[in-house]
């Protein structure tokens, strides 16, 4: 079998999307060999490139089909490696401004959670507040697909670097949040919603994905938090989130709009990605930076509550943000399944980034002039 510990770049997969995820992808697929890993990766590139295409569209035109189990692989291995760490910076830059309601007893709805690789970003982040113990969350992933296998890789992941019985609990419900019923429970501390407005605008008018945003807002706690990410650059989108706070019908107020600049998200992409996945052609060309738009509401005041949050004194007192830590270190390495020698050789691995490119074409690329993805590729045009 091919499993992570059989690349030979796999130390410098260190703390990375790759390290905690991609392995597991290698796991779940149980391949022959490399070579029978590399076609199935090269299977994968056509939908990976119609999504890409997908996304070039305006922002009222963007109908990804991520119906297809090799779309939905294709988007994991294309888009969740920057997709999951965004959720870290944006809660450590709200966390300078306000208390998070995040403790070991929450309640957190993703809404379009697609493969759902925010829960590292989030679990990350936790462990930033002194967060260890994760078995009284609870976690909803609500999207209208049921996105089976990268679920499944992804669950595996947390089951694998969490000690067993301190693994969140996972509901997944599969609705369309704008034309189903809103099946899903009260009482959230927590909802995010990262990068599918855009989907929802293409589907419905603006004010009818306001009223259902609304609604869905109604089911958090009276210090929840609605938070609303986007990779920058999405024209439209401000105007959007302008008309959702402004709207009168809305059961929400605004409480923080904030933007991270470009940033170095990806510092190596494992070789065999690189040679039988991102082929450098048009439509596939691996984005290594990030840069993002955020914006938070709430619940409107309600009588019944004691009190009205403001923006400057939120809560007063915030917890400590410790220093930058791998989101493995202090979890339990011991049971990690087939990826069995996982850790075992991690602490001198180095990076593309710092230490300048490889000797392949890929790693010498200027990966500034190549970045892809949604926001990149509809403004730069990488062909
Ligand atoms: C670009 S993906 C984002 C997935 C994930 N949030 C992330 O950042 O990787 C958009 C997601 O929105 C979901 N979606 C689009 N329209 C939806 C709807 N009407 N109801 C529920 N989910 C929807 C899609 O199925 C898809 O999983």
């Amino acid at each position: 079998m091919f499993w992570g510990v059989d690349n030979k770049d796999f130390n410098q997969w260190e703390g990375t999307f790759y390290d905690f995820f991609f392995s597991h992808f290698l796991n779940y697929h149980a391949f022959k060999d490399e070579r029978e890993c590399a076609l199935y990766l090269n299977q994968l590139r056509p939908y990976a490139k119609e999504l890409w295409q997908s996304y070039q569209n305006d922002i009222n035109s963007i109908f990804p089909d991520y119906s297809n189990t090799l779309t939905q692989e294709a988007y994991f291995l294309r888009y969740c490696p920057l997709y999951s760490d965004s959720l870290v910076k944006i809660l450590e830059n709200l966390n300078n401004s306000m208390e998070l309601p995040i403790t070991e007893n929450s309640n957190i709805c993703i809404i379009s959670a697609g493969p759902s690789s925010e829960l590292r970003g989030i679990l990350d982040f936790s462990k930033t507040i002194k967060i260890s113990s994760f078995k009284n969350m609870k976690f909803s992933l609500v999207d209208k697909m049921d996105w089976k296998s990268t679920r499944t890789i992804i669950k595996q992941a947390l089951h694998d670097y969490l000690d067993e019985d301190n693994v969140p609990e996972i509901k997944e419900v599969t609705i369309d949040i704008l034309s189903d019923p809103i099946i899903i429970d009260t009482d959230y501390d927590l909802i995010f919603f990262q990068n599918c407005i855009n989907e929802y605008l293409s589907q419905k008018q603006n004010n009818e994905v306001m009223n259902r945003i609304s609604k869905i807002i109604e089911k958090l706690t009276p210090q929840g938090l609605a938070i609303f990410s986007e990779r920058a650059s999405y024209k439209g989108m401000n105007l959007f989130f302008n008309e959702l706070s402004e709207a009168e019908n809305a059961n929400i107020i605004e409480l923080i709009k904030g933007k991270i600049p470009k940033y170095r998200s990806i510092k190596h992409i494992p070789h065999i990605l690189k040679t039988e996945f991102f082929k450098n052609e048009s439509g596939l060309i691996a984005s290594y930076n990030n840069s993002l738009e955020y914006i938070v509401f709430k619940k409107k005041y309600n009588k019944g509550f004691s009190f009205i949050p403001d923006k400057k004194n939120f809560i007063p007192e915030k917890p400590e943000i410790l220093g930058k830590k791998s989101f493995y270190e202090g979890f339990n390495l011991s049971n990690l399944g087939a990826n069995k020698n996982f850790g075992s050789k991690l602490n001198d691995g180095t990076d593309d980034f710092i230490n300048g490119p490889l000797s392949d074409e890929w790693d010498s690329a200027d990966w500034e002039d190549y970045m892809s993805g949604p926001d990149d590729d509809f403004f730069e045009n990488n062909d």
